[in-house]
């Protein structure tokens, strides 16, 4: 009998670790492969929180993180560290996912050593390298590198082979963060105390109508940050509103927010929440006000509004559905959109639509099939 093939699982935020533990979970289940998982830990507590709620044990830990790290630091660490990982593992193939310092280092550092890459959450493109950045030239870089491109749908498909990537190494496979969010939403069934800790702040808030917002993009640090804050502020002087809001570990974002927003009756600063934690947010917020990826592909699924403060978006699934929009980071604008949707039921109810395009909790699943067919297996 063949030998297992051994997969070497690279990741190190919060977001990738959401949507790769579904991939080791599937890869552990099939005989025919040998997942080794190595964490960067780009993020070390938010990534943790993910660890443990999936009941992850990394073979590999690189414990990179740094406080206020530079891209330029971060990466040159993050290419040198993984490449001697991957020199010790001699793995058959390496599996990377979205867009983070992480993925492109891993694609980069296995592409000099000649190994196979494949590309979980391929395609997506905003058209602006500076929109999100730096992700756009990440994943740009990755889908020059990668051996098999794993849409999530139609759209990323069509991205990849615009830029005239073979065909037949470009599958739609689904997005698996709702593999994950099926996961988690099993599990709070199963056992509501994994998601009871926000209990007090729902009471404290009781009655009033739940913005949950999350905010943490490179490219609106500063101006883009500060009219953030100004805007959550406006919107939480209305009585019958209430913002709940788990702050990224970013000092950037922190020090921002707890100067804009601390002490505010209407308002809740909390720590980042652990993914069962966040679901709860998802399904008690009225509206999710966001820069997130992932929360772009979550809060549609469930039916919630989303209004996106971005100018562009590489996942304009959720916009032509008519569930997320465009608010940018300009104050009067996302109080305006705030505002309609509070105020005006059918402008509420035209978003508020369950609507699903990012996948059907089997993304996982078929991609393992899909490496299995490549290696033979
Ligand atoms: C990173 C990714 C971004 C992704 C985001 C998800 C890059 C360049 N950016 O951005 O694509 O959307 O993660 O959240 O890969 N920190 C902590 N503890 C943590 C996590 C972060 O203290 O658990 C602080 C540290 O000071 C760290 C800083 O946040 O230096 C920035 O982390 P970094 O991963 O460089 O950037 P993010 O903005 O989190
Ligand atoms: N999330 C979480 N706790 C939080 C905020 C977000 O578990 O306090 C989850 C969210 O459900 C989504 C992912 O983190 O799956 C998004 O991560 P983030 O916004 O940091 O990164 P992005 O998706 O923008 O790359």
């Amino acid at each position: 009998m063949t030998e297992p093939a051994k997969i070497l699982v690279i990741f190190g935020t919060r977001p990738e670790a959401i949507k790769l533990f579904p991939v080791v979970r599937a890869l552990e289940a099939d005989p025919r492969f040998t997942p080794v998982v190595c964490v960067s830990a780009q993020h070390r507590q938010m990534l943790d929180q993910v660890l443990e709620i999936a009941g992850i044990v990394p073979d590999h830990d690189l414990d990179l993180m740094r406080p206020d790290q530079t891209l330029d630091g971060l990466t040159a660490a993050l290419l040198t560290e993984l490449g001697r990982v991957m020199d010790v593992v001699q793995p058959a193939r390496v599996i990377v996912q979205g867009d983070t310092a992480t993925a492109m280092a891993g694609a980069l550092a296995a592409y000099y050593r000649k190994l196979p890459v494949d590309h979980v959450e391929a395609g997506l493109r905003s058209g602006n390298i500076y929109h999100p950045w730096p992700e756009e030239v990440n994943r740009k870089i990755i889908g020059t590198i990668a051996s098999l491109h794993f849409a999530p749908t139609e759209v990323s498909q069509a991205a990849l082979l615009a830029e005239n990537v073979d065909p037949a190494r470009v599958h739609i496979t689904g997005n698996t963060v709702i593999d994950a969010l099926h996961w988690v939403t099993a599990r709070i069934a199963a056992k509501p105390a994994l998601a009871g800790g926000l209990a007090a702040l729902e009471a404290r808030f009781a009655g009033k109508r739940i913005i949950g917002v999350t905010s943490h993009r490179r490219e609106n640090f500063g101006d883009g940050m500060e009219n953030i804050a100004e805007a959550i502020r406006q919107i939480a002087a209305r009585p019958d509103v209430a913002v709940i809001f788990p702050v990224h570990l970013n000092p950037n974002v922190r020090s921002v927010m707890n100067a804009a927003l601390g002490g505010l009756d209407n308002v809740a600063l909390i720590e980042p929440l652990d993914y069962p934690h966040f679901a709860r947010l998802l399904s008690l917020a009225e509206i999710m006000l966001t820069d997130s990826g992932g929360v772009q592909e979550e809060a549609p699924a469930l039916g919630k509004p989303v209004l996106v403060m971005r100018e562009t978006t590489e996942r304009p699934e959720g916009v032509t559905a008519g569930t997320a929009r465009l608010v940018g980071t300009d104050v009067t604008r996302i109080v305006t959109e705030i505002f309609n949707l509070l105020d005006d039921k059918a402008a509420y109810e035209a978003m508020a639509r369950a609507h699903n395009p990012f996948g059907d909790g089997q993304s996982a699943r078929r991609i393992v099939e899909l490496i299995g067919d490549e290696v033979g297996q």
